[in-house]
């Protein structure tokens, strides 16, 4: 049995419409999200066995750990698992809305308010060259949020920051509905955002971080 199976939505493919249509939903999970998991499963089983017990995010966040050779095919293949799960489960039929709590007062704090996040996300989202995803990030060092963009699959983890939100700018998970409209999408998305888990995160963002960049903090 393969060490990654493609991991299950909690709703159906047609549960994001209309924001997200069921065709591209159900494209993006079942193919290229599976073509991700295959991937990382082939170069998976070039690891060496001590790599493979550190698991995929500790991997992800030290590329060094990882012979050369298979370096560049794990991070675009585990990248590409990661990113898809927690894109997948950041979202939810009758999402959208504002955060609340702690996630909402650090919002403001660094940006400005919900708006001011939501107007500079979207903006530098929508301008990503080519193939590439936003984050709202939790970054250790200064123990705060920011944005950031990555290019192709690269994990956030990999920059040594926690990722919270990530929005999926390959135009495989938008072209058949918004075609060439990157910035219709990224509109669209915000009614489906599943603020309750990123808030949980959020929360767990510290411990996150400790496990995964535990060098840093030594
Ligand atoms: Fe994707």
């Amino acid at each position: 049995m393969s060490e990654f199976q493609l991991p299950e939505l909690s709703y159906e493919y047609d549960a994001l419409e209309p924001h997200i249509d069921a065709l591209t939903m159900e494209i993006h999970h079942s193919k290229h999200h599976q073509a991700y998991t295959n991937g990382l499963n082939d170069v998976w089983d070039e690891m060496s066995e001590d790599n493979q017990d550190k698991g995929l995010l500790i991997l992800l966040s030290d590329h060094e750990q990882i012979k050369p050779e298979i370096r560049n095919r794990f991070n675009f293949h585990g990248g590409g698992y990661n990113n898809h799960e927690l894109f997948w489960s950041s979202m939810k039929p009758d999402g959208g809305g504002e955060p609340s709590g702690s996630l909402k007062v650090e919002i403001s704090k660094v940006f400005g308010s919900f708006d001011d996040f939501k107007k500079k996300f979207s903006a530098d989202t929508a301008v990503i060259q080519g193939s590439g995803w936003g984050w709202l990030v939790y970054e250790p060092k200064s123990k705060k949020i920011q944005y950031k963009s990555t290019s192709n699959q690269d994990s956030p983890i990999v920059d040594g920051v926690v990722p919270l939100l990530g929005l999926d700018v390959w135009e495989h998970a938008y072209y058949l509905k918004y075609e060439n409209k990157r910035p219709d999408y990224i509109s669209a998305w915000w009614n489906v955002i599943n603020w309750e888990e990123v808030e949980l995160r959020f929360s767990r963002a510290e411990n996150t971080a400790k496990a995964l960049f535990s060098r840093h903090y030594d």
